[in-house]
């Protein structure tokens, strides 16, 4: 297969929290500001997409993308528990309808990582009532959902779960691939995902629901099978698996995880010394994308795929052309072997707040964090022509990183 099939989604992804500036009512807010934070710089004015929303649609319509993958932020819709703040609703009405005037396909997140800071002060979701307090507040969202096409409940939620670990050790703790997620909070989200399916599929019922989980490509390298399926299966599988019945399950990829065994326990490998890294200090293994995307369809059955994140942090433009090329040459390949594959979001549209710091820079625009003037880079077109062609080129120029071939 060379062309992508017809009616595929070919979009950018971007979460509020990480763009919109401001978001003084998250527990992120908080943890970016407290004495002991990991954090190196808080995210302040982010990107200032909270205003400028409008320009960066713009950019990507222009650019031939046909989707937006973006969250509307809980902890502005209801500040303080039980208190809904009608302006922030009808501030992501607008932003839907402006998606769909420009002829952008919304694609909403949910929750993106950041919580209302009242609900992670009574326990997040460990606590007694979580899943209530998030399905209340799904209830309280369905009013702005029409001519939305596909929701995705909870990004990651593995990662939801594993963020106890990354919460005290900074975003180091990720070089373990997937730290191990909290029994109790991965029960509770599976919990929230579900009772919020079924709430979105009643009250609306062409809306697609998902969620999106973070599929590391897992390569197991030790006789020790058995207890590698069990790595992953706490890591993993089992989000993967609460995904049946669905309308389709999330792949968010960027690099791969190599098993090994170390005195009888499972142990992520670390990339070869002469591995090429990335700003994120992950391994460039574009080629990641395709077992990722083979793993998820093995747990979900028929649930159709769609790839909701991948992208590189890099500096360099002309790689993350040549990142993309390859993972979406591995997208394909998987794809010719049968897996059902309905769409493409990069990670993502813009440079931004990366959870603690500014460094990596995964964006397909760049943005002046103090004009805050965006300057889309040459990925963007580049990935603009791949989804206005359906095609991807054979293979991309050293130098510039356009196209050759068909
Ligand atoms: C998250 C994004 C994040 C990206 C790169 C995913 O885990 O959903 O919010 O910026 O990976 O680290």
């Amino acid at each position: 297969m060379t062309r992508f099939p017809q009616g595929f989604l070919w979009g950018a992804s971007t979460s509020a929290h990480q763009t919109e500036g401001g978001n003084v009512t998250s527990d992120w807010w908080y943890l970016e500001h407290k004495p002991d934070t990991f954090c190196q710089e808080p995210s302040g004015d982010a990107v200032d997409s909270y205003h400028r929303w409008g320009e960066d649609m713009d950019l990507m319509a222009e650019a031939g993308l046909t989707d937006y993958r973006f969250s509307i932020e809980w902890a502005r819709i209801e500040p303080i528990e039980g208190a809904f703040s009608l302006a922030a609703l009808h501030h992501y009405r607008r932003m839907i309808e402006g998606a769909l005037r420009r002829g952008l396909r919304p694609m909403i997140t949910l929750h993106h990582f950041s919580n209302p800071l009242w609900f992670s002060a009574r326990g997040s979701w460990n606590a007694p009532g979580a899943v209530d307090r998030f399905t209340r507040y799904v209830r309280n969202v369905l009013g702005i959902l029409h001519g939305v096409g596909h929701v995705c409940t909870i990004n990651e939620p593995n990662m939801v779960a594993a963020f106890r670990a990354i919460a005290e050790r900074g975003p180091e703790a990720l070089n373990d691939g997937i730290p191990e997620p909290d029994p109790d909070c991965a029960e509770a989200l599976i919990e929230a995902h579900h009772q919020a399916r079924r709430i979105l599929n009643e009250a609306c019922p062409d809306l697609q629901v998902g969620w999106s989980v973070a599929v590391q490509d897992f390569q197991v390298e030790t006789d020790a099978e058995q207890e590698a399926a069990e790595y992953v299966r706490r890591r993993q599988t089992v989000f993967l698996e609460a995904a049946r019945g669905d309308d389709w399950i999330g792949v968010q990829t960027y690099t791969r995880a190599r098993l090994g065994a170390e005195a009888g326990q499972v142990v992520r490998r670390s990339p070869d010394a002469s591995a090429e890294r990335t700003l994120t200090g992950w391994e460039y293994y574009p080629a990641a994308l395709g077992g990722a995307v083979r793993q998820a369809a093995s747990a979900v059955g028929t649930v159709p795929v769609i790839v909701t994140e991948n992208g590189v942090a890099t500096g360099d433009d002309t790689r993350r052309i040549r990142y993309t090329h390859a993972a979406l040459t591995a997208l394909l390949e998987a794809m010719d072997d049968g897996i059902d594959v309905r769409g493409y979001f990069h990670w993502s549209l813009l440079d931004n707040y990366e959870w603690g710091s500014w460094e990596p820079t995964f964006g397909l625009v760049a943005v002046d964090r103090t004009t805050f003037v965006r300057s889309p880079k040459a990925s963007l077109a580049w990935l603009g022509s791949v989804a206005r062609s359906g095609r991807l080129p054979q293979a991309v120029d050293a130098a510039t990183g356009a196209g050759e071939g068909s």
